[in-house]
């Protein structure tokens, strides 16, 4: 089995790497491609696999290419983990949403539009590609924005690409834990898009186990995004959101705490990261350097984010994600190994929510075999969520629309129409500043 990483010299690399080396069983990848437009950071990624495999005696094998044609041919499958851009692309997206006092995050909200803008038309392309030379590969899309970027792909793909996000999952384990369900053994009714979406119910067999959650205040704001939204507002809503849905309901709170913080998280981790892949061109023990940079990258996740809301410190246990790689491992092996599993992906919408229509990529809970992923049912997003839903895929259909026709008028309606941006003027002014940070952005014309 053989496994390309689009992004290959990425930071997260060493994880997935990680996780295929627990994986001994029959079927598993055998050959690591590895492809990064940096022939550099490539280096340093491969010198910390390397130290990785070391008395792994069936560690894959792992080859390190910059020229994406080799590295997708013959592939089984391929990881898209691409960062158009850079770190400095994402810190750059963060800084000019805030300078105009506004969102400024990867994901979400202006920023979120400027990194989609970039990335679209670079994940078109990759899919382009992919179709040529290896058109039975599944794709596993990393990339962000997950949800935006795996519907450009899958215009090319079809249902041969899925995009994956390890918050919905880690959001179900944390409730799970709270409540004292098994995580293995629970069904998710959770639904919306990526870094947007709702736990409507989590079963135990028939049994809905959260209203167990919402009668107990104790229970309620003991796990993290219980303190990010407090128990009040969750009673409020009648279900469990995504910690990125912080960013809509106590947007004026983040962005005033965004605005006072001394550095982006981008800017943070693009200082950080800096250093860890020159402590490796120096020489330095490349597994130490990452493992270390690594604690203090988690041990900062979101924290402004927490501190805006009084959360405090993340847990110990609230840390435990489910992790990219190991959603993304669970999905290879369902697939290639047609061991069935039920995972939430984000896959084409086909008729499962009605507030959607069937092209739209959503993230919802899917049985996955060796035929792909099924959505399975789940309750209807209705009333707010649809509402903010079709808000967030008008604007992505947009950054879609502005991608393919180069055309900056789009672009500006994308930023103009995201619920999280107040102004039409406002995102004339943001057009106008990402294309000057971002050559990226010269496609666009008016
Ligand atoms: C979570 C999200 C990812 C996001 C990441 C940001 O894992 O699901 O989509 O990219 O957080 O973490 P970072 O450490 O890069 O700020
Ligand atoms: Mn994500």
């Amino acid at each position: 089995m053989r496994l390309t990483i689009l992004g290959g010299g990425g930071f997260r690399v060493p994880l997935v790497y990680g996780a295929l080396l627990r994986d001994h069983a029959p079927g598993r990848v055998t050959e690591v491609t590895l492809y990064d437009v940096d022939a550099a950071r490539l280096a340093a990624i491969a010198r910390v696999l390397a130290d990785q495999a070391r008395g792994v005696p069936d560690a894959p094998a792992v080859r390190a290419v910059t020229d994406q044609d080799e590295a997708l041919r013959g592939a089984d499958f391929v990881f898209s983990a691409i960062r158009v851009g850079g770190l400095a692309g994402r810190a750059a997206d963060e800084r000019i949403a805030l300078a105009e006092g506004v969102l400024g995050q990867e994901t979400v909200g202006a920023g979120g539009v400027a990194y989609g803008l970039r990335t679209v038309p670079v994940a078109d392309a990759v899919a382009r590609r992919i179709k040529a030379l290896a058109p039975d590969a599944w794709v596993i899309n990393f990339t962000n924005p997950a949800g935006l970027v795996t519907e450009a792909m899958a215009r090319h793909l079809g249902e041969r690409v899925i995009g994956i996000c390890d918050s919905p999952v880690g959001l179900a384990r944390r409730v799970a834990r709270t409540v004292g369900a098994d995580p293995d053994a629970v069904r998710l009714d959770y639904a919306g898009l990526n870094h947007l979406g709702w736990l409507h119910g989590l079963y135990e067999g028939d049994k809905d186990v959260l209203p167990r959650l919402f009668a107990d205040d104790a229970l309620l704001t003991s796990f993290e995004e219980g303190r990010l939204f407090g128990a009040d507002w969750l009673r409020s809503l009648g279900s469990v959101p995504n910690e990125y849905l912080h960013y809509y309901y106590f947007n004026r709170e983040a962005v005033a705490a965004y605005r006072q913080a001394e550095l982006t998280r981008g800017a943070f981790l693009l200082d950080q990261q800096a250093r860890f892949y020159a402590t490796v061109a120096d020489g330095g023990r490349a597994w130490d350097a990452w493992d270390r940079t690594r604690a203090e990258r988690e041990a900062t996740y979101m924290s402004e984010n927490r501190e805006v809301s009084g959360a405090g410190e993340r847990a110990a246990d609230d840390l435990e994600s489910g992790g990219y790689e190991n959603v993304a491992l669970a999905l290879m092996r369902a697939i290639a190994r047609d061991e069935p599993a039920t995972l939430i992906l984000n896959v084409r919408n086909g008729a499962s929510l009605h507030a959607l229509d069937a092209e739209a990529v959503v993230e919802i809970p899917c049985h996955v075999d060796a035929s792909g992923p099924r959505p399975l049912p789940v309750t209807q997003l209705t009333g707010h969520e649809a509402g903010l839903v079709s808000a967030v895929k008008a604007v992505e259909r947009c950054v879609l629309e502005a991608a393919a026709a180069g055309s900056a008028r789009a672009a500006v309606k994308a930023f103009a129409l995201h619920p999280l941006v107040d102004s039409v003027q406002v995102a004339r002014r943001l057009l106008t500043g990402y294309r000057e940070a971002h050559p990226g952005l010269g496609y666009l014309r008016p």
